[in-house]
């Protein structure tokens, strides 16, 4: 058999396979380019930028919980004007799709942002993080309504034409309106999930493990529910989904693409073991060649099927 086509496109974004890392887990690229080409990744999604630099949260950010992680790094970034000068022509150098996660306190900041993107050469997609659980202004204040989260799209549409991924949260009653919401708005694609608001307790000091108190839960803990939460939203919209949640392996990544994902994200996974995008990119075609499958478009909501 030949080999199977990987490619999938998310809105005007062609990937070359369906392989892209989660925002926050991989920088700007420049520390894991020491391991692998760049270039084998699908699309690369960067860290959260905002308009102006941000600082993040107070020491200790991140914390090892059982099958996962808790982080608060509270979205530190060197902003919009360090990232196009400092980050962008590192990263032009590679052959692979550029989408930049975009953060805001106000909906004029994440519009303006977009709005330097969209004219920004070397920029494909971006992803609006409207769900981030931890910083105390913006962010997931909108993505947790389907009002709030249609407020920022729309503003976003109105200054680009750059594909437009709204980022999930799941900390929320009901995902599939919120989706919906989004979708109406104008974003292109819709990425989920974001990080599940938990806390951490060291029983001798008696104290929280963040100082943040609270932080975001990933990695294999969560999986469950991110799957849950793509296959309900695949179920209610018509546009690319790119899954992730405690994606390890291929086997977590198949399991995404068959609840509905077109694209999955790798993102704790990058912290245990460097490679494993890039192993979970080769896994995916051996499987497809192993099942006899042409295309991996084939198994996308092939759950039950
Ligand atoms: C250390 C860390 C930093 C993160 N920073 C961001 C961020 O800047 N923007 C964002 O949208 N999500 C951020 N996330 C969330 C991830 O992109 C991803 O949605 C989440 O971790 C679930 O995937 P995983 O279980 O594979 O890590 C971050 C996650 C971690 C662990």
């Amino acid at each position: 058999m030949t080999k199977p086509d990987l490619s999938v496109n998310i809105g005007k974004i062609k990937m070359k396979n369906p392989v892209t890392v989660a925002s926050g887990t991989f920088g700007f690229g420049q520390e894991m380019a020491d391991f692998y080409d760049l270039g084998r990744l699908g699309a690369i999604t960067v860290k959260g930028t905002s308009l102006e630099p941000w600082s993040g949260n107070d020491y200790p950010r991140t914390v090892e919980t059982p099958s996962g992680m808790l982080n608060a790094i509270g979205l530190q970034n060197d902003g919009l004007d360090a990232f196009v000068n400092e980050k962008l022509p590192f990263l032009r150098q590679f052959d692979v799709p550029v989408i930049v996660n975009v953060v805001g306190q106000s909906v004029y900041e994440y519009a303006r942002v977009s709005e330097v993107l969209g004219k920004t050469e070397g920029v494909h997609g971006l992803e609006l993080n409207v769900s981030c659980p931890n910083v105390k202004k913006g962010c997931l204040a909108f993505g947790n309504s389907p009002e709030g989260i249609a407020e920022v799209v729309k503003a976003v549409r109105e200054v680009t034409d750059l594909t437009l991924i709204t980022k999930l949260s799941p900390n929320v009653t009901d995902v599939v309106s919120i989706a919906k919401a989004a979708v109406e708005a104008g974003s292109d694609a819709l990425s989920l999930i974001n990080t599940l608001l938990g806390v951490a307790i060291d029983p001798w000091r008696k104290k929280f493990r963040l100082a943040n108190i609270t932080g975001g839960l990933s990695g294999p803990a969560v999986k469950p529910i991110a799957l849950r939460m793509v296959w309900q939203v695949a179920q209610a919209v018509d546009v690319p989904i790119i899954g992730m949640g405690g994606i390890m392996n291929e086997m977590d990544a198949v399991e995404f693409m068959l609840a509905g994902a077109d694209a999955v994200a790798v993102g704790t996974g990058n912290f245990v073991n460097p490679m494993a995008a890039v192993e979970i990119i080769d896994g995916i075609e051996e499987y497809l060649a192993s099942a006899n499958i042409s295309d991996v478009k084939q198994i996308v909501g092939a759950v039950g099927k």
